[in-house]
């Protein structure tokens, strides 16, 4: 038995013209999946096709061909197909490839066993429904059941053997025929393949640094003759039309790889949001560092350009770095550097602080909602830390319509007053948002804020710990506490980094680094991957918070597994 085993051609290089045939080469697993006989006519080169061949046989230089053997054996394919009529008069070797034929049955035997299971299924199902009682549920709702798993199952398997099994074969035919080939060093292959599988043996080959274009044929019905025929018999009709047949290769932007051009203003671009971009499947993500407004300008129109108009739809930028004003006016330089037809999405998320202050706020408002403690916008929120996390949730929370205070609470400053002060303007100018700025370094001036706080955020610097046990029991008011800082010592002593509205103490909830960083997580990934569709959109924190909403909503599916048994 021959075994499938794909290894890149040594010594070589292969061009592979993949043209695209007029219909599926049939193809099926079992007997009991074939489709109907009736279509068999249906699956023919038609002249267009043949002639359009014929063409490019005389115009390219081609060292072999090959096409999907399917169902047909290997006499039929060799004698009773135009197609090897033509590649023989050519003197052009033409190779049947196709899954190996003990392969195919090794596979099949397994999906016939199932599919024969499936189907003693619905024949006990079709005597249990002709029966007069109906009391028969139980038994039907678990064949029901069994039956649509094995039916998965085998949709699942077949889907597997006709695509990546089969095409992996027929890849590793092409390769075999090529290493065949001795003394030249480029080969060219022609490849006469089925619609679907077009796109998987391309990528295939590819990966195996083979080049390939894809072509396809238009066809065109056109008037040879000014005149309307004589007479409505289709003898006229036929001898007044003309068929046009002309190639279409299908454009690079079609396959163009998504790639995601990442402008940070730190010295080194964060590995956090790389990693994200990849696992989300970006085909590659550029990362650039210290970036300023002016290079982010012609960064962004070379990154365009080169791409042309049909490339925006695979192409996006982030933005990051850990000074969010920085960011921003990175992120307005991207903006500005784009003009019609050249647009296309934009991230912003300042070393991951919008899609974190946006899973902070979006999780303090559902756990207020399902603990019944009331709406977040009626709160008071006191966001202790001034970092881009804090300044940010700062920003969303005064939007909803919460009283903010902003607290620095950084022993070390000695401008501690002015510093929040600035901190409130910059908020009011930057982002039109009306918020109180305290400096708060001590116990005493800690309990003052928390004492008037519904909800406490706290956002500060990661290991320091910045509310201590004796300080939160002064601050009785406090309904919800929530914690970012994820390194020991946490941020607020007691807090654990899996809280989930756990009742800390009498009557305070809390919510801990891991639940706010888990939301934060699939936020982030659902944000680049909607920036992979086409659009013009910027995505900030204003749209990030209801994305955050959203995901939360589809948490609500309990995860864990039920295991039903038959009791008959
Ligand atoms: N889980 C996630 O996905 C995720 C993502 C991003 C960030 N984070 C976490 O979120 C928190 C905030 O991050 P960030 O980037 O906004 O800010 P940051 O740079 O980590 O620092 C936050 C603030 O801490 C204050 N600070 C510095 N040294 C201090 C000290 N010795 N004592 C008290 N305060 C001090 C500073 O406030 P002043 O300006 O008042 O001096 C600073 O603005 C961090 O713990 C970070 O690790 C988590």
């Amino acid at each position: 038995m021959e075994v499938l085993e794909v290894k890149p051609l040594e010594n070589k290089r292969l061009n592979v013209l993949i043209m695209e045939k007029e219909y599926n080469e049939p193809f099926w697993m079992t007997e009991q999946t074939a489709p109907l006989n009736s279509l068999q006519p249906l699956f023919k080169p038609s002249i267009g096709f043949f002639k359009f061949l014929e063409n490019v046989t005389a115009k390219v230089t081609l060292d072999f061909a090959t096409e999907e053997l399917g169902m047909r054996t290997r006499k039929d394919f060799f004698e009773d197909n135009i197609l090897a009529e033509l590649f023989q008069k050519n003197n052009i070797p033409f190779f049947a490839v196709d899954i190996d034929g003990n392969a195919k049955t090794y596979l099949a035997t397994a999906l016939d066993e199932k599919i024969e299971l499936r189907n003693n299924i619905v024949k006990t199902l079709d005597t249990l429904s002709k029966r007069k009682e109906k009391d028969e549920s139980m038994e039907k709702e678990y064949l029901i059941a069994y039956g649509q798993n094995l039916q998965f199952e085998i949709e699942e398997k077949e889907r597997e053997a006709k695509f990546p099994v089969r095409e992996s074969w027929i890849v590793m035919g092409i390769l075999d025929y090529a290493q065949e080939i001795k003394g030249k060093e480029e080969i060219n292959c022609l490849h006469i393949c089925s619609p679907q599988h077009c796109a998987g043996i391309k990528q295939s080959l590819e990966s195996l640094n083979v080049k390939v274009e894809i072509g396809k044929l238009s066809k065109k019905v056109i008037a040879a003759t000014a005149e309307v025929p004589s007479s409505h018999e289709l003898e006229n009709y036929l001898q007044s039309m003309q068929i046009q047949v002309k190639p279409v290769m299908r454009k690079a932007t079609d396959n163009a790889p998504y790639l995601l051009f990442y402008f940070d203003t730190d010295v080194k671009a964060s590995p956090f949001d790389i990693c994200m971009a990849y696992d989300v499947g970006y085909d590659a993500v550029i990362p650039y560092e210290n970036v300023t407004p002016e290079e982010a300008k012609l960064l962004t129109q070379d990154a365009l350009f080169s791409r042309g108009p049909k490339g925006m739809k695979h192409t996006a930028f982030l933005i990051g770095g850990k000074n969010a004003e920085r960011a921003e006016a990175v992120s307005k330089a991207v903006k500005n550097s784009m003009f019609p037809p050249f647009k296309t999405n934009i991230i912003i998320d300042p070393a991951g602080a919008y899609t974190t202050a946006a899973a902070m706020v979006a999780k303090a408002e559902s756990a207020l909602l399902s603990s019944k403690l009331g709406e977040l916008k009626d709160k008071t929120c006191a966001i202790l830390g001034t970092g881009s996390v804090g300044k940010i949730a700062a920003v969303l929370l005064a939007k909803i319509g919460c009283k903010v205070v902003i607290a620095s609470l950084n022993p070390k400053r000695i401008d501690g007053k002015e510093h929040a002060k600035n901190i409130a303007e910059l908020l009011a100018k930057d982002h039109g948002v009306q918020v109180e700025g305290i400096y708060a370094p001590t116990p005493a001036s800690k309990i003052e804020i928390l004492k008037k706080a519904d909800v406490v955020i706290c956002a500060g610097i990661r290991g320091i710990r910045l509310i201590d046990k004796e300080i939160l029991d002064e601050a009785k008011h406090i309904k919800v506490l929530l914690d970012i800082n994820a390194v020991p010592p946490f941020g607020i002593e007691g807090i654990e980094l899996k809280d989930d509205m756990k009742e800390m103490m009498p009557g305070i909830f809390a919510i801990g680094a891991l639940t706010i960083g888990n939301l934060k997580h699939k936020l982030e990934k659902e944000i680049l991957r909607e920036a992979r569709r086409h659009g013009k959109a910027v995505y900030n924190y204003n749209i990030a918070l209801p994305m955050a909403r959203k995901l939360l909503q589809k948490q609500l599916f309990p995860k864990d597994a039920l295991t039903l048994n038959y009791s008959p």
